[in-house]
């Protein structure tokens, strides 16, 4: 009986195929998944990413609320054409503090993985407020309702603790910070030297609406304007050793 006759064994009892296609299958999916739990880290450490202010966290919170994800993405495609319109590719890093991730496929409108820095303050409050008044075909909703809603930082504690369980490195001291940390952001008139120490220099502390106190309005354009600032890509390089 050669080998063709056994395998003809197989084919012709459906227990039998059942039973080895289950052990193929097993032993692949091990093959692939436990060397994994084995490596120290699974994404690349990149210099710049460091987590949420609170007040972008709170931001990103109300960009998850309202479904911006619906119809935006983040995450550049390593293609041609999305690199010419977005900016560099789109690293794992630049996500591993994102609880969910926001890569997504759907994109009624443009990446928002680069946006921030790409307008102004005042553009994204005209733009969110009424989108059509700056992009005319726009089928973006109105969200003007951010900017009569104040936010207090009562929960943001918690919110940075909760992120703390799932792996974001937040520090006890940027917990115990973080409803002063919140309040300095949007208020250069205060003291955020603490904010930057915690962070880093980079941080953007201003009025992002341009109106009094806190509103959902000034964190959600925290948010978006940090989107993809974090790493200096003209000193990027990838490390291809891993
Ligand atoms: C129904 C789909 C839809 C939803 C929901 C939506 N957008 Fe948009 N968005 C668009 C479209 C279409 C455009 C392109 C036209 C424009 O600029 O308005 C756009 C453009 C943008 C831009 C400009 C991007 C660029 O590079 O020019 C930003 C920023 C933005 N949206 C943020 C948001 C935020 C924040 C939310 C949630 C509060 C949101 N969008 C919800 C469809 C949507």
């Amino acid at each position: 009986m050669g080998i063709l006759d056994k395998h003809g064994v197989l084919e012709k009892n459906v227990t039998l195929l059942a039973t080895f296609a289950f052990l193929v299958v097993t032993v692949g999916g091990l093959v692939q998944i436990v060397p994994l739990f084995y490596l120290e880290n699974t994404i690349e450490d990149v210099e710049g990413m460091r987590p949420y202010t609170p007040l972008e966290l709170a931001g990103r919170d109300i960009y998850l609320r309202e479904g911006c994800y619906v119809c935006h993405s983040q995450m550049i495609r390593p293609m041609r054409d999305e690199v010419e319109r977005y900016g560099h590719y789109s690293l794992a890093a630049e996500s591993q503090y994102d609880h969910p991730f926001q890569w997504g496929s759907k994109r009624t409108g443009p990446d928002l993985a680069r946006v921030g820095g790409r307008y102004s303050d005042e553009w994204h409050v005209d733009h969110l407020t009424d989108p059509q008044s700056v992009v005319p075909e726009s089928v973006m909703p109105k969200y003007g309702f951010l900017s009569a809603r104040l936010i207090e930082g009562d929960h943001i504690q918690d919110l940075l603790a909760t992120h703390r369980v799932v792996g974001v490195p937040y520090t006890q001291e940027m917990i115990d910070s973080a409803a002063s940390d919140f309040a300095v952001q949007a208020d250069p008139n205060k003291d955020y030297d603490g904010l930057l120490e915690r962070y880093g220099e980079k941080v953007s502390v201003r009025n992002f609406d341009g109106a009094p106190g806190i509103t959902e309005m000034d964190a959600l354009i925290a948010y978006l304007q940090m989107l993809g600032t974090l790493v200096d890509f003209s000193t990027f390089t990838p490390d291809a050793s891993r």
